[in-house]
């Protein structure tokens, strides 16, 4: 269980999350949904330990790991991937897919790290430019080569920013699946994403923030049914809310 507990982040004057809660359970998947500048890239770096809140609490399983570093939070199995894409620039799509294998223990079951490298390289066709730099890449396949490496450990919690953009429509159905198995696994998965057709396919629970603020939480149906909701999207003015 991930909670999140009136986390606020301010820059300077601008309070780009303004006490957000949220609580995720084990085994699905959410969407936190909202315009551009609403504050979802910095709630994922919040709960990833990428930055620090000015103020609230995030746990997992019912420990505070506010003051956890990325690394620390690692460990507990949160992984990501970032809007801008980060992957290490120098080094091969091999090595970039390795380095989130770091913390896994290997079992001593035949299927340690190492080895599920290697399945992440075939299932994600990134065998043929394993070698390569990353930077030397087209864009959707350094998206896949940051998704293969948030998912070569198995993580419990997977936050995705923008997974979708640049995807092509094979690409789209293997994210989907993806998404699909981390779940099925027990992992909680959100996914900030603005595209409407992948939220709804995936999504059993939607965050909706504007401005910083959480403007409807619920069943994605009947959120985006909310006159709130659909005010900030289609910038509405002729409904009360
Ligand atoms: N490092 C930063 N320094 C100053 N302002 C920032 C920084 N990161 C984000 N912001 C501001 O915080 C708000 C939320 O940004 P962001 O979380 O990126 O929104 P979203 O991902 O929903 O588009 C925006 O107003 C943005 O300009
Ligand atoms: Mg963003």
């Amino acid at each position: 269980m991930l909670t999140v507990e009136r986390l606020s982040i301010s820059y300077g004057g601008v309070k780009a999350l303004n006490e957000l809660s949220m609580t995720l359970e084990p085994a699905k998947i959410y969407g936190l949904i909202g315009p551009n500048g609403a504050g979802k890239s910095t709630a994922i770096n919040a709960i990833s330990g990428v930055i620090a809140p000015t103020s609230g609490k995030v746990s997992l399983n019912g420990k505070d790991v506010t003051q956890h570093s990325v690394h620390q939070r690692a460990r507990a199995g949160v992984r990501r991937t970032f809007q801008n894409l980060a992957l290490f620039q120098s080094m091969t799509v091999r090595e970039n897919v390795e380095c989130g294998a770091l913390h896994t223990i290997s079992r001593q079951e035949g299927d340690g790290p190492s080895s599920a490298v290697d399945r992440l390289l075939d299932e994600f066709g990134l065998r043929a430019v394993q070698h390569s730099h990353t930077q030397a890449l087209p864009l959707g396949l350094r998206k896949r080569v940051e998704l293969a490496r948030s998912l070569v450990s198995a993580p419990s919690v997977l936050l995705l920013d923008e997974p979708a953009a640049g995807l092509t429509l094979e690409d789209m159905d293997d994210l989907k699946r993806r998404v699909r198995l981390v779940r099925d696994a027990g992992g909680i998965v959100l996914i900030v994403e603005h595209n409407m057709n992948l939220v709804l396919s995936l999504c059993e629970y939607l965050y909706v923030l504007e401005f910083g603020n959480l403007i409807a939480s619920g069943k994605p149906f009947d959120v985006m049914e909310d006159p709130r909701v659909q005010a900030a999207y289609f910038g509405g003015d002729d409904e009360d809310a």
